[in-house]
């Protein structure tokens, strides 16, 4: 070894020490099946409680095939950005598909949720000539790209729009952004989208919505978060999406006005500076964005399983947050508390991997459990069996 290398080793350890010590460390598992309600590993079967996968779809046949016809026309790379060679009419077609489900005048796509919402802070925000304002659990996505924006950046008690208003009041005639997660990502519970949309329009603010955890599986046909509450383009301008979650892909939109997104073209860096989304995965986005409209038994499934956990949950008095959504946090409190609970249901072939600081605040160390529609009322069963054994972990 380079001995001018040995101290940023030695760093390193330290720092890796000092994380172990504080019950943070992170480890990955590596899984050898498809995306599903039960995965395989080490040849074990686990039922799994913690994907994204809100509908079922990251391995429904309708999409490996969208896959493999889209292969078999485009191959697989995309060879470049969009705008220099790597955008083909997969692209296009899955854009326009998305702009006419969130009627909304025009979408583009990025090659992740991280990068659509960096974009946006940085290319529609105000820089140094205003603010940027974000809810307190905005997921860490939304509070980095604030961050990298060089916007004056200021966070509001979560889920509270006369909070955001004081801010608005206070900061005056300020060019400003506000950014909020629809869905929150780590507890499920939604934000006041209406309230919200009426503050920013009293004051002048540019409304941004990551509905990251809405899009495919709320409102009565599925278009997201700001469908039960009737929020158009004209109330909330700019709509960000992800397909790695309930349309069971890997990559993001963001829908809006056509001015929006010719700027996001002309000065969105993480658009312009990276590979396109492989022609692929957006023949299989589009395959799910059908299977969305035309099933509507996976999201009325997915509630029902939802209901079923929560009234189930309640009689055993388990201390699950107020969420409606798939998303059902179960919090611990103390982070090596929360990971021991997700290992002992682990090696009971129960997966719900605890979520730690700094993913959710110091103390809320949680369970997150999440639904999809593929699971089934014994499969519900079997997690709060296993939730009860371990009782001790959660009753106060
Ligand atoms: C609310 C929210 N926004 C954005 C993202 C980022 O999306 P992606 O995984 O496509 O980068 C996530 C999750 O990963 C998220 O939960």
């Amino acid at each position: 070894m380079c001995s001018s290398v040995a101290p940023f080793l030695r760093d390193i350890e330290a720092e890796l020490d000092r994380i172990r010590q504080v019950g943070l460390y992170r480890t990955t598992r590596t899984f050898d099946s498809p995306q599903g309600n039960v995965l395989r590993w080490q040849g074990v079967e686990k039922l799994n409680f913690c994907s994204n996968d809100y509908l079922g779809l990251a391995n429904h046949p309708a999409l490996r095939l969208a896959v493999n016809h889209a292969l078999d026309h485009y191959g697989l790379g995309s060879g470049a950005s969009q705008l220099v060679c790597g955008r083909s009419s997969a692209h296009v077609s899955l854009e326009n598909a998305l702009a006419e489900f969130t009627k909304r005048d025009k979408v583009l796509l990025f090659s992740t949720g991280y990068q659509a919402n960096l974009s946006v802070a940085t290319a529609l925000g105000p820089g140094r000539r205003g603010y940027i304002l974000g809810d307190r659990l905005n997921h860490a996505s939304l509070i980095d790209a604030a961050v990298l924006s060089r916007s004056r950046v200021l966070r509001y008690r979560h889920a509270n729009e006369h909070a955001l208003e004081e801010l608005l009041v206070r900061h005056g005639e300020k060019q400003k952004l506000v950014l909020t997660d629809s869905v929150f990502s780590m507890d499920g519970d939604i934000a006041p989208l209406e309230g919200i949309a009426t503050v920013c329009r009293r004051h002048a603010a540019m409304l941004v919505v990551d509905d990251a955890h809405g899009f495919a599986v709320l409102g009565a046909t599925g278009r997201g978060a700001l469908e039960g509450p009737g929020l158009s383009q004209a109330d909330v301008p700019v709509m960000v999406g992800t397909f790695g979650k309930a349309l069971g892909g890997f990559g993001a939109f963001v829908a809006g006005p056509e001015p929006v997104i010719d700027l996001l073209i002309q000065k969105a860096r993480p658009f312009i500076y990276t590979t396109a989304l492989p022609a692929i995965i957006c023949a299989a986005v589009e395959a799910a964005l059908v299977l969305v409209q035309k099933e509507y038994w996976r999201r009325e499934k997915l509630f029902d399983l939802i209901r079923y956990f929560r009234t189930s949950a309640a009689e055993i008095s388990l201390p699950i947050g107020a969420s409606e959504t798939p998303i059902q946090p179960l919090i611990i409190g103390d982070a090596s508390k929360a990971s021991e609970l997700s290992d002992r249901l682990f090696a009971e072939g129960i997966l719900v991997t605890a979520i730690r600081p700094p993913t959710v605040p110091r103390g809320t160390s949680r369970l997150r459990i999440t639904f999809s529609a593929t699971h089934t009322l014994d499969q519900v069963d079997r997690l709060l069996a296993g939730l009860l054994r371990h009782r001790v972990y959660w009753e106060k």
